[in-house]
């Protein structure tokens, strides 16, 4: 049987980085640093430069990957880019990063999932890789996601930040339960509550208490549905690598696995939330300095605007 393993994580961040204050004076915003931080656990995100793409961010973080893999760009067969603020409708970001990479076979595209968008970047590419459409694919989170915000509105401005991260994919023919691979991903949406978080009139709009409302209760769900689809426990759990939107969501997960903290890789306090691109740079920081390690079993988790939400686990 094929399935997909992890080779190689890698992550890219704008240079420019603003704390709370920092933010708060630049854009003239009513708030603080204490309201940010205590209900978000944010204290400072990264900020792309004026023409600075969406798929250089993604190139970069692709190009750690594939170096981490020990991987030659030639070796990509497809890239499956999850983003909410792609450069344009066409090419896809996808197709840019490919051309970025020197890359001029195999195929690329597009994913639209909002903040859940690398977990169906990873169950389109695992399907798609067990099916044998290809033999390795780049899976990437890319968001230039300042640039859809309404710096008027402090509700929503204050919670977001740019960045990329990516993992290579690579076919595997080995089996059984410690073997590495990805072991599942299970994907959901219910458009009945598309309004509570938005893009309209090109800027994020979102009725934050009913998406924490929703947040715990279908992240919960969705942790339950990828134990349970591999006979697994929490306790069989090494690492949690959620979607980084607010510390208070990320702790409720932990607690629910009943994982201490230093067991959940958490980066919203530095990153904010990079809506897609805010699991593979958690996963890609936690590689670079040896937390994750080949064999360990990683939950990730992540809910987003449509509403969107889904899990995956991994054997890394
Ligand atoms: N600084 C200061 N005050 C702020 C503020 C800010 N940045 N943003 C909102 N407020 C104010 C509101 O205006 C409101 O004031 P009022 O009571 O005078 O009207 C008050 O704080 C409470 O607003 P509310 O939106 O109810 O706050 P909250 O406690 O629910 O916290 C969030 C807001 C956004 C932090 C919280 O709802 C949240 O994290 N939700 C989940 C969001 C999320 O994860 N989204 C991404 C999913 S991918």
């Amino acid at each position: 049987m094929v399935r997909s393993v992890i080779a190689g994580t890698g992550g890219y961040l704008p240079a420019r980085s603003l704390t709370n204050d920092e933010l708060a004076a630049e854009f003239n915003l009513d708030t603080s640093d204490a309201w940010i931080s205590e209900r978000t656990g944010i204290r400072r995100r990264h900020i792309a430069a004026p023409g600075e793409s969406t798929a250089d961010m993604a190139a970069a973080a692709a190009r750690e990957a594939l170096a981490q893999a020990g991987a030659d760009a030639s070796e990509v067969d497809a890239i499956i880019l999850a983003t909410a603020t792609p450069d344009s409708a066409f090419p896809s970001t996808a197709t840019r990063v490919q051309e970025k990479l020197g890359i001029h076979k195999g195929f690329s595209f597009d994913i639209s999932a909002a903040c859940t968008g690398f977990v169906y970047a990873l169950g389109v590419a695992d399907a798609m890789i067990r099916a044998g459409q290809c033999r390795s694919a780049l899976v990437i989170g890319a968001e230039a996601f300042t640039r859809i915000l309404d710096w008027t509105d402090r509700g929503t401005c204050v919670l977001f930040g740019d960045g990329a991260g990516a993992v290579l994919l690579r076919a595997t023919e080995e089996e059984g339960p410690a073997s590495r691979a990805i072991l599942s991903t299970h994907l959901h949406s219910d458009g009945r509550h598309g309004d509570i978080l938005q893009v309209e009139g090109g800027l994020v709009r979102m009725a934050g208490r009913e998406v924490f409302r929703h947040a715990v209760s279908k992240l919960a769900s969705a942790v339950d549905e990828a134990l349970a689809a591999n006979g697994l426990d929490k306790s069989d759990v090494q690492w949690l690598v959620p979607h980084q939107a607010n510390l208070r969501i990320i702790d409720a997960m932990g607690r629910k696995l009943g994982l201490p903290s230093e067991r959940v890789v958490v980066t919203v306090d530095r990153h904010a939330n990079t809506s897609a691109a805010s699991i593979p740079l958690a996963l890609a920081e936690a590689r670079r300095d040896g937390r994750i390690q080949p064999g360990d079993l990683v939950l990730m988790e992540a809910i987003g605007g449509g509403l969107t939400w889904g899990a995956a686990l991994a054997r890394f």
